[in-house]
C-alpha cells in the first residue's frame, strides 16, 4: 500500500513490506552510527527475521494477534524514491497507560534528513491517517529536552494538555492535537 504525502511530491508513505529488507536494515544501521538505539514510530524493534517481523507489524494493523495490553496500530515508512526517510506508528485507540505516556503516535526522521521539513509532513499525515480512523484528539508526548520533537507537535496543531492521569513525570510533555 502506498499513499502520497500532500505537499510533498517528492515523498510517499508506505507500509513496511517484505520487499524493503534491505533499505529498513540501512535505514536502521544510521540511527545505530549515531548512537540512536530507540527509533520512536518503527513499531518496535526487530527480533524475529525480518519476514517475520513484517507479518507482525501487518497483524498488529489488522487488530490480530495482539499481545495483552496492546491496541492495533499502523506502522508506516516514509520513503524518497528507495531510500526510507522516517518513520510513524499510530495507534488505533489509547488504553490508560499510552493516554498518559506515548499517545497515538510516534515518529522519527533518519539523522541525514533531519531539519528539511520531513517530521512535520510525516506528522501531518498521520494526523490525516488517524482522523480517517476516526479518532477525534490525537495525543502525543515526548521527552520534556527533545525540543525538536516538541516543535514538530506544535507546528502541526499540538497544544500542551496535562492530565491528572499522568504518571507525575515532567519530564514528559503531553500534547493533544485537536480535531
Ligand atoms: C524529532 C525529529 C523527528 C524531527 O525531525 P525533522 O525532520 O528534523 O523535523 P522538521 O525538519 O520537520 O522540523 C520541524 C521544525 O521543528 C523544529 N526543530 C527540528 N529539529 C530541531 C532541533 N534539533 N532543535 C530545535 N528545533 C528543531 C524546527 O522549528 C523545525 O523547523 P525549521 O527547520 O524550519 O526551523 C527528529 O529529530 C528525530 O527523529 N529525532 C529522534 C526521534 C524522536 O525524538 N522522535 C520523536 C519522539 S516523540
Amino acid at each position: 500500500m502506498e499513499d502520497d504525502v500532500p505537499g510533498r511530491p517528492d515523498l510517499r508513505c508506505e507500509v513496511p513490506h517484505e520487499g524493503g529488507a534491505a533499505a529498513w536494515r540501512e535505514f536502521a544501521a544510521e540511527f545505530a552510527a549515531a548512537g540512536e538505539t530507540d527509533i520512536p514510530g518503527s513499531g518496535g524493534s526487530m527480533r524475529a527475521d525480518f519476514g517475520e517481523w513484517v507479518r507482525r507489524l501487518r497483524a498488529s494493523a489488522e487488530g490480530r494477534d495482539l499481545l495483552a495490553g496492546r491496541v492495533p496500530a499502523t506502522t508506516y515508512w516514509m520513503m524518497r524514491g528507495e531510500r526510507i526517510v522516517g518513520c510513524g506508528n499510530l495507534r488505533h485507540r489509547l488504553t490508560p497507560a499510552l493516554e498518559a505516556l506515548g499517545g497515538h503516535i510516534g515518529f522519527a526522521v533518519r539523522p541525514s534528513e533531519r531539519r528539511r521539513g520531513h517530521a512535520k509532513a510525516l506528522l501531518r499525515f498521520l494526523l490525516a491517517r488517524a482522523h480517517e480512523l476516526g479518532v477525534g484528539d490525537v495525543v502525543l508526548t515526548c521527552d520534556r529536552d527533545n525540543a525538536a520533537s516538541a516543535a514538530v507537535i506544535r507546528a502541526c496543531g499540538g497544544v500542551l494538555a496535562p492530565t491528572a492521569g499522568s504518571p507525575g513525570d515532567e519530564a514528559v510533555l503531553r500534547f493533544v492535537v485537536p480535531r
